[in-house]
Formats: structure tokens, sequence, C-alpha cells
């Protein structure tokens, strides 16, 4: 099967977020985070959707649900077996509600002839230092600097090859695309909204609600009375 898969790694504890159970499945705008994520992907066309989940949850309707692992890659992993014949994946954290078809449709797009990955990213709007403890070393170039998000559509057999290193590679990377980067492959930032920010703190989760509201609100409007 050549349509793209979405892999939602919805696996994690959420320890920084401090809620009872599973982050994805903290509700979020009167729903399980996870399940924004997953109507974002079908609204861009993107019917086939597996998500790696905690132990004893379920996933949405109409996914495909797998185990996830203690590691983010494992997770990763996990869920790329479950789409062995997908040509193309796009990772993503059910931790970032606020994705929208329109972010899955650029990325999607971006991934053009000899790109092994294309990734979802916003411009930096802060200066970012690179300090030695508290020592400042240098001052980056800002308008070179792109804050990295999901979802990240890669070619499957190079996320395939990349994700088959050892544990202590696949630990030390921060996100999927840095592997294929290690690897020598393309790798092409898409913009992307600052909104679809991923939910780490309780903060995160309040403004994730204000944006979610505001969303429904508009939604409602555009359809009018009745
Ligand atoms: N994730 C996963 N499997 C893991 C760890 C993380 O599927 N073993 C997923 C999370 O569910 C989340 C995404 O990876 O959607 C990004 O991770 P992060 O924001 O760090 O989420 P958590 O690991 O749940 O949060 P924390 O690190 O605060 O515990
Ligand atoms: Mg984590």
């Amino acid at each position: 099967m050549r349509e793209p898969v979405a892999l939602i790694v919805a696996a994690g504890r959420g320890e920084r977020l401090g809620s009872s159970g599973p982050k994805a499945f903290v509700v979020c705008g009167g729903r399980p985070m996870l399940d924004w994520s997953v109507d974002a992907f079908r609204a861009a066309g993107v019917e086939r959707i597996v998500v790696a989940l905690p132990q004893g949850y379920a996933a949405p309707d109409g996914c495909i649900g797998v185990n996830g692992g203690a590691e983010r890659s494992h997770s990763v992993r996990a869920a790329l077996t479950a789409a062995a014949d997908a040509a193309v994946v796009l990772v993503h954290d059910a931790a970032r509600p606020l994705l929208t078809a329109d972010i899955v449709r650029a990325c999607l797009d971006g991934l053009g002839d000899g790109v092994d990955a294309a990734i979802a990213a916003a411009p930096v709007t802060d200066t970012i230092k690179e300090a030695d403890g508290h020592d400042v070393v240098r001052t980056l170039d800002r308008s070179r600097l792109w804050a990295i998000q999901t979802p990240q559509v890669f070619r499957a057999p190079a996320l395939r090859d990349v994700l088959a290193q050892d544990d202590a590679v696949l630990a030390a990377a921060t996100d999927d695309a840095s592997l294929i980067e290690a690897a020598g492959g393309t790798v092409r930032v898409v913009p992307s909204s600052r909104e679809n920010f991923k939910v780490t703190t309780p903060e995160d989760l309040r403004l994730a609600e204000l944006v979610l509201a505001e969303r429904l609100r508009a939604d409602a409007a555009t359809a009018g009375p009745g």
C-alpha cells in the first residue's frame, strides 16, 4: 500500500505535565488530546493511522494500536513495524493537539525528489545563545534557526534503517530527523505555525485549551446558526 501512514506516538507518561494518567489521554478541549491529531490527519486525507499506546489504553476508532516502548524512539519503531508496507510515514507527537490539516499537507508536499525527510518547523523568535554552564560562548544567527516540531515525514525505508541503530545512538537523538541527518540524508524544514506547539507543562495545557476554544468558536461562527 503506497498511501502515507501517520504514526502517532502517544505512549509517554507525561511526567512534566504531572497529570494522573498518560499525557495523550488527558482531556484537552473536551476530548483526549490524541483525538485532535487523529482528526487533523483525517482532514488532510491521511486515513491510515497507527498509534503507539501506553499499557492498557486503546487506539481511537479506526486507528491501529500498538504497544509503545520505554523511549520515544522505541515507540516510533513499534508504530513503524505496524506500517510495514508504507512508502511514506508521518511521525507525530500526540502531545501536539493543535496540528492542522494544512500543516500535514505542507509536510507531505515537502517530501520532494531527493528529500529523505520533511519536517514541520517554526522560525525562532527568541535570541538563542550557546553557553558553557552559565558562560555564554556565542550567539547564534537567528535568521537561520528553526524550532522543530512534528509531523516529520519520512521515506519509510530510510527511517527504518536509522531506527535499527543501537539504543545509545537513538537515546542521544532528540528527534527522528536528526538520525537521518547523521546518516547523510537530506532533510528539509517545512514552515509551520508556532501554534503547533508541544504540550509539555501545565502552562502549555492551559494555552492549548485556549487555542482549541478559539478554533471551536471560529468553526461555530463559520457554520452559522442552525
Ligand atoms: N512518547 C512515546 N513513548 C515514549 C515516550 C514518549 O510515545 N516512551 C511520546 C509521547 O506520548 C509524546 C511524544 O512522544 O506524544 C513527545 O514526548 P514528550 O513530550 O516528552 O511526552 P512524555 O514523554 O509523555 O512527557 P514527559 O517527558 O514529561 O514524561
Ligand atoms: Mg518524554
